[in-house]
């Protein structure tokens, strides 16, 4: 309706530590910076290279703070196969997750960032998780990946978008106005920074798909838009959200 797709969050925070039971005003940051990376009003929109300026998007989706659940645990880290997800394991069940986004602040470990769950899952482990030390605006300790980018990388991934370099040697993300890239790009890359893939793109390495840091990634594309306005269409994996 409207074209307004607005995305009710719960948030899960699972602590051990004081530092671990993330603050409200840390979440809050978490959805002001989906707020603005899916709605192109993140400043750093501007410095998208005039080459990429005909398909760089501004995705239309609204994130609103529904609830915060807050549990202490014992744990230290949770691994990534969802035990976070599970009050057998410790964990919290996502709440209403066929109408709701769920993300979890839980300490993952293995040096992860964060991880989501592609549409057309199980609604059982439904939603993202992000470590609490790069959730939301996570301080300079931090850095580089304290500008709340995990969470939207991961989101994107949740709305149905693959890495930008296919997770293979110039491989697909099924969007054709991204370029094919080698691999995954991290750090700051100087641009032009070119592929050595069929036709030699020059890659786009500040999509939110590629793994740079924070403030090395500023856009998606009007491909990945698409992508993502059919999880919502009637019948798509998503429609439930009854937009
Ligand atoms: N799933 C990726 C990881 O755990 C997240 C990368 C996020 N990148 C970023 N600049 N915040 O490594
Ligand atoms: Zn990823
Ligand atoms: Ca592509």
């Amino acid at each position: 309706v409207n074209g307004v797709i607005e995305i009710p969050v719960v948030v899960n925070v699972l602590y051990r530590t004081t530092a671990e039971n993330i603050s409200n005003t840390q979440i809050q940051s978490q959805i002001d910076v989906l707020n603005k990376d899916f709605n192109a009003t993140n400043p750093d929109f501007a410095n998208v290279p005039a080459l990429f300026s005909g398909v760089k998007a501004n995705v239309g989706i609204r994130f609103v703070l529904d609830q915060v659940i807050r549990k202490s645990t014992t744990k230290s880290s949770w691994g990534y196969n969802d035990a976070m997800k599970k009050v057998a394991q410790g964990g919290l069940a996502p709440t209403s997750p066929t109408t709701k986004l769920n993300m979890w602040s839980a300490v993952i470990g293995s040096g992860i960032l964060g991880y989501a769950q592609f549409p057309g899952g199980a609604a059982a482990t439904d939603g993202v998780v992000i470590d609490p030390k790069y959730f939301g605006l996570s301080g300079s300790a931090n850095a580089p990946f304290n500008l709340g980018r995990t969470g939207t990388h991961e989101v994107g991934h949740w709305l149905n978008l693959r890495h930008i370099w296919g997770d293979a040697t110039c491989g697909s993300d099924l969007v054709s106005d991204t370029p094919t890239h080698n691999e995954e790009n991290y750090g700051a890359p100087a641009y032009p920074h070119y592929s050595t893939c069929s036709g030699t793109p020059v890659e786009m390495t500040m999509n939110y798909m590629d793994y740079v840091n924070d403030n090395a990634m500023y856009m998606f594309t009007n491909g990945q838009k698409s992508r993502i306005a059919a999880i919502f269409a009637t019948g798509g994996p998503r429609a439930a959200f009854g937009i």
